[in-house]
């Protein structure tokens, strides 16, 4: 027999350009997504987290009296910085701000009562007098509100609407013109501001709407701002929570406890700290970014269908308890 004439099948393989091509391609594909894997591990759980006193002394947290923004005062003061606390509640301020000086002595902190539903300018003049001659290195943008229950956008009344943009759109645009000429005349800064996954891991939110559109504000706001004052020295930062266990969640979504999808703020907090000075955006808790990877491969329209049902048996849900 001679042998010659018989073909190697594997010769023949590699012979055709289109399994060249595809084997290129999909081991190309699983190069990316290995290498975003061990990114997000690093970023994640190995990366070193800034020190945060480098960016300067002081820190400014807006709606610190509860949840999220409480926890990102006691994590900061924890990291040795001096706060200016700015919240609606005199009262609840104070105590905040002698808890955080009882438990870290060599702290100091100055405390604003703004209601930024009110008034966002006059809100600001009051910030401006508190933090004059004051070395703030950083801002977390955190005030925040949404509907008092789920409904369609013809049934949410003007002052409710009105009360979700001051606050968070307005609030958080007008502060962060308050303290970014600081540090950009000191050419260093971060400022983090508190999105949602309500505006970017959903395509949509429905029932929420004017929420979920100021929080692509505010997206949109930080990551055009990251690309302008990177010359400035000031890292701009938006970070997504998705849920975590504070009174907002439990308004908007009946979650009363702590979760593995659901963290308490200060887990949420402490994940979100060590993210601060890195990337434009990012979703700082481990469990949450896996819940944002997984909706990346539900289609669209699945997502919408799910969050409409959800919106529709919250929306349910109130007009039955309420009086
Ligand atoms: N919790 C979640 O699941 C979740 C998910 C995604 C994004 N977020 C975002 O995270 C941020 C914090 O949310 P949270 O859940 O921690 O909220 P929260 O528990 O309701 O706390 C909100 C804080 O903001 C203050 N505040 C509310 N309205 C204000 C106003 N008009 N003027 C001044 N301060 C005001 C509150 O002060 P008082 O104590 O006086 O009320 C409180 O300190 C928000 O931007 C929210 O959109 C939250």
């Amino acid at each position: 027999m001679n042998l010659a004439c018989i073909d190697h099948p594997l010769e023949n393989q590699a012979r055709d350009p289109w399994i060249c091509v595809l084997s290129s391609l999909g081991f190309i594909l699983l190069l990316k997504h290995t290498l975003s894997f061990l990114r997000w591990v690093h970023s994640s759980f190995l990366r070193t987290p800034k020190d945060l006193v480098e960016y300067g002394p002081w820190a400014l947290v807006t709606g610190c009296t509860d949840g999220i923004g409480k926890a990102f005062a006691f994590n900061l003061a924890q990291r040795g910085l001096n706060l200016i606390l700015v919240s609606r509640n005199h009262e609840k301020l104070k105590t905040v701000s002698t808890e955080i000086e009882t438990s870290f002595p060599s702290i100091e902190t100055r405390i604003v009562a703004v209601d930024f539903s009110k008034d966002p300018s006059s809100c600001v003049r009051s910030i401006e007098e508190v933090i004059r001659g004051l070395d703030i290195g950083v801002l977390i943008n955190n005030v925040g509100v949404s509907y008092p229950g789920a409904c369609f956008f013809h049934e949410v009344d003007e002052p409710v609407w009105r009360e979700i943009v001051r606050v968070n759109v307005e609030g958080t645009a007008m502060v962060t013109r308050t303290v970014v000429p600081g540090m950009v005349l000191r050419r260093r800064g971060a400022v983090v501001s508190v999105g949602s996954g309500a505006a970017i891991v959903v395509p949509s939110h429905p029932l929420f709407a004017i929420y979920a559109a100021t929080k692509a504000f505010i997206d949109q706001l930080s990551r055009s701002l990251h690309v302008e004052y990177k010359l400035h020295g000031v890292d701009f930062q938006c970070q997504v929570p998705l849920y975590v266990a504070t009174r907002m969640a439990s308004k908007v979504a009946s979650i009363e406890s702590k979760s593995m999808f659901v963290p308490s703020p200060d887990e949420y907090v402490r994940a979100a700290i060590n993210h601060i000075g890195y990337e434009p955006r990012c979703t700082p808790y481990w469990a949450h970014s896996l819940q944002w990877c997984f909706a990346r491969f539900v289609p669209n329209r699945v997502l919408d269908a799910w969050r409409l049902s959800i919106g529709l048996k919250r929306r349910e849900k109130n007009i039955n308890t309420s009086p």
